[in-house]
């Protein structure tokens, strides 16, 4: 098991290149699964998650293999549509080859997701879009069974809301579904995340007929047959966002490039309001802070609202703001494992009930921390950067599933981090 030893407080300068999108590859890859043959995806990120997708995918019969053109996906034959209690449980987003392997062999076993750090991983609304399109469910020993119909999936119109808003991979498995289906499909309240936007992009360079891309209303016309595809995926926002973050927190400047600045609106409205300068340019930004971080609010929405998926980092950030700021967490009320960790770093955090208090504090102190899931840790990571002393964050493999080497792209620009394994 590996921990970091970050040493604080340091000044970051240069550039760092984010990688392809984590959430945009993950339902991507099942995509590849609608279609017999070999897909490509060139630009896949090297990360824990995407490997366990791997291994999920060869589980079902398929072949996987990276090699310098990128992460190949041979979905000639899938003679296993079940996906295994004992890969599922750890990565939770496995649950997006449901509609694939629905649409393509007509059945599918797979595990319940279960919960996780960041609260519980319902899939109710995943069930009832594809029952909407003629599938039988059963549930058997924490399993959910899906059978088509004999003549296969029928398109039909499906609300996808739910108490959170939108679900993101449960619009993938849907729309994935509705590829093959007979006749049109149309999803309402569909999630307009740029992942999903870029799920659609490459399923209609399969050869889908989807319109509405990026919209809440989603058309899809069902087609007999989809060809696989070579497909670059988008940039990883939400590493962009916390190499943003890293700058801001180390009030340095630095330049982040393959990101599309326009897909986080909301993010960079936030970091003008804390006193951030975001540059735009082309496929990138640059981010700088001299002055002292302003105090801000934020709350969590579906996209383009505040991600989810930088509250923990944006937290850490306003901790040493000049003044109060309010989290609020819409999206996964339980995901605060990182407030208990960050006042271990002297930060002044109360949560109540959906949100927490940020009192911001003129400093950070290194301390022993441990990390709980992936974008709490990267927040641990970004405090420790910002303390005074050595800070040392256990259980770095939270880390590993979402960024890749993310000690080498931070050293890279002037960090000290030290990866020891024990
Ligand atoms: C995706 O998860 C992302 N993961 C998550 O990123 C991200 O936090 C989340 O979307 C929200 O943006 C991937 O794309 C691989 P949801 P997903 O279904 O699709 C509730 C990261 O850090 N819900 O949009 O699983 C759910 O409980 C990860 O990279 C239901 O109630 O999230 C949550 O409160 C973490 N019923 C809300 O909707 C359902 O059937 C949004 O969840 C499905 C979801």
């Amino acid at each position: 098991m590996d921990i970091f030893e970050i040493d604080g407080p340091v000044q970051l300068s240069g550039e760092i290149h984010v990688a392809g999108s984590k959430n945009a590859c993950l339902p991507i890859l099942a995509a590849a699964l609608l279609a017999p043959g070999k897909s490509l995806i060139p630009n896949a990120p090297d990360l824990a998650d995407i490997r366990s997708m791997e291994t999920l995918i060869e589980s079902l019969g398929a072949a996987v293999c990276r090699d310098d053109a990128g992460l190949h996906i041979d979905a000639t034959t899938i003679d296993n549509p079940v996906g295994e209690y004992d890969i599922v449980r750890k990565m939770r987003a496995s649950i997006c080859i449901l509609g694939p392997l629905l649409a393509r062999c007509g059945r599918v076993k797979i595990s319940m997701p279960g919960g996780c750090a960041i609260g519980d991983r319902p899939i109710d609304i995943h069930l009832r879009g594809v029952r909407a399109l003629g599938a039988q469910i059963h549930l058997e020993n924490g399993y959910v069974i899906a059978e088509a119909p004999a003549g296969g999936l029928v398109g039909t119109q499906i609300f996808l809301g739910g108490p959170f808003g939108s679900t993101v991979l449960g619009t993938g498995n849907v729309m994935m579904a509705a590829t093959l289906a007979k006749g049109t499909t149309v999803i309402e309240s569909a999630a307009c995340e740029p992942e999903v936007a870029d799920l659609a992009h490459c399923l209609n360079a399969m050869g889908a007929k989807i319109s509405g891309i990026g919209s809440p209303r989603l058309v899809i016309e069902g087609v007999k047959d989809l060809s696989p595809v070579t497909y670059p995926v988008i940039g990883d926002r939400i590493e962009a966002g916390t190499f943003m973050v890293a700058a801001a927190i180390t009030r340095s400047r630095l330049e982040i490039n393959n990101c599309e600045i326009d897909h986080m609106l909301a993010v960079t409205d936030r970091f003008r309001q804390i006193g951030v300068e975001v540059e735009k340019y082309e496929n990138g930004c640059e981010v700088a802070m001299e002055t002292f971080i302003h105090p801000a609010d934020i709350t969590t929405q579906p996209y383009p609202g505040f991600p989810t998926d930088l509250q923990a980092q944006f937290m850490a950030l306003l901790a040493l703001g000049e003044g109060n700021s309010v989290i609020t967490e819409k999206i996964y009320p339980d995901r605060f494992m990182h407030v208990a960790e960050l006042n271990r770093m002297a930060a002044n955090l109360r949560k109540e009930g959906p949100s927490v208090i940020v009192a911001g504090t003129d400093k950070l102190i290194a301390a022993p921390v441990m990390a709980s899931d992936l974008r709490a840790s990267a927040a641990l990571v970004l405090a420790g950067m910002a303390a005074e002393g050595t800070t040392t964050v256990q259980r770095v493999y939270h880390i590993d599933r979402g960024y890749d080497k993310i000690e080498q792209k931070l050293n890279a620009v002037g960090a000290k981090i030290k990866r020891i394994s024990v």
